[in-house]
């Protein structure tokens, strides 16, 4: 054979060998079979030689061109697989991968603190109603007993909107509305949200709940109030927990209370919870002051009642030692799933 066919065979294979990708395939068939490569460069040869040897030679150089095409053709069809299942594995979805768990909500723990504390009073007979967020200063303090100059009518405290109404700076506000509409016996929880133009710290926010409750029949005394309300913090927390009522004052009661329980964490012996004094303050309370009794019509020389209010966050608080009441508003995810 003519070495210059040898000699492009042999460069051509040798080429081949180096190709990696289809690019490379097409760039080596422009060089070898296009109109300036090395087949194309035979054809004068052909002319050159005997009319004897022209057909050999041209046959040779078909041959060496078909067997170009083909081994092209072939590594074109080698290189796209292996791209084809290069892509396929790189798509490839590992079904063995566990799924990104999705957190699911929860009841809120100021949520569930109050279910806990409406059905134990539910249970004993107490009915739920609800009062207005925004009232008058009527309900929220005139008709409680709140002398005019009284301190917490402040403008520092209560946030006043145009009109006559105000934010209820505490659920108490929803006393006398039940009481006008109903009559004796009455026995009412009503949890609420309530509102305090204060600083926002670790122990007061401007936005809180609260329960109130209140007892009105006939021949209600100081005692069935220290009953129901340790029936209730029994069920609360534990059998056992000790109680302490102490005076206190707040307009619309009279004598006026303040409750504490023993401490849970330290069961009285004096922890930084309790601010070791071994007791937790858990609610006001006191007798339903015969003026309230009678501002909403009903005749205090006849019927008596007990009436109380407790923050809901509080209560979760001292119960848990959670350190800070703007944690229930923050809506941080770690610290709401631990309930
Ligand atoms: N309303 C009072 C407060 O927000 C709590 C309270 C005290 C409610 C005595 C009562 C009560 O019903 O009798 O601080």
């Amino acid at each position: 054979m003519r070495p210059e066919i040898e000699e492009i065979s042999a460069s051509f294979k040798k080429e081949l060998k180096e190709v990696k990708t289809l690019k490379e395939v097409e760039g080596l068939e422009v060089n070898y079979l296009g109109r300036k490569g090395p087949m194309q460069a035979l054809m004068p040869l052909l002319k050159s030689v005997s009319p004897e040897e022209r057909p050999l030679l041209g046959k040779a150089i078909n041959d060496l061109k078909e067997f170009i095409t083909l081994q092209l053709a072939e590594s074109k069809d080698r290189l796209l697989l292996a791209e084809e299942n290069n892509r396929l594995k790189e798509e490839r979805l590992d079904v063995t991968l566990p799924g990104r768990p999705r957190s699911l909500g929860n009841t809120h723990p100021l949520q569930s603190t109050l279910d806990r504390i409406l059905d134990i009073f539910i249970e004993m007979g107490f009915s739920v109603q609800l009062g207005p967020d925004i009232d008058t200063d009527y309900y929220n303090f005139e008709v409680l007993n709140f002398p005019p100059d009284h301190p917490a009518r402040d403008m520092q405290d209560t946030f006043y909107l145009e009109g006559n109404y105000l934010l209820r700076t505490h659920t108490s506000n929803v006393q006398a509305r039940v009481m006008e509409a109903n009559r004796p016996p009455i026995r009412v929880v009503s949890p609420g949200k309530t509102y305090r133009n204060e600083t926002i710290t670790a122990r007061s926010h401007v936005v809180f709940h609260q329960i109130e409750g209140f007892y009105v029949d006939k021949g209600v005394t100081y005692a069935d109030f220290v009953s129901t309300f340790d029936a209730f913090l029994g069920k609360l927390f534990h059998q056992g927990i000790k109680t302490r009522y102490r005076t206190s004052y707040f307009p619309f009661v009279e004598p006026g209370l303040e409750v504490d329980v023993s401490c849970l964490h330290c069961h009285g012996k004096g922890c930084n919870i309790c601010k070791y004094s071994g007791w937790l303050e858990i609610a006001g309370a006191g007798m339903i002051h015969p003026e309230v009794l009678k501002n909403t019509g009903i005749d205090p020389e006849i019927y008596s009642g007990f009436a109380w209010g407790m923050g809901v966050a509080r209560l979760l608080m001292i119960e848990r030692g959670i350190p800070d009441i703007r944690l229930f508003f923050d809506n941080d995810d770690r610290f709401l799933r631990q309930f």
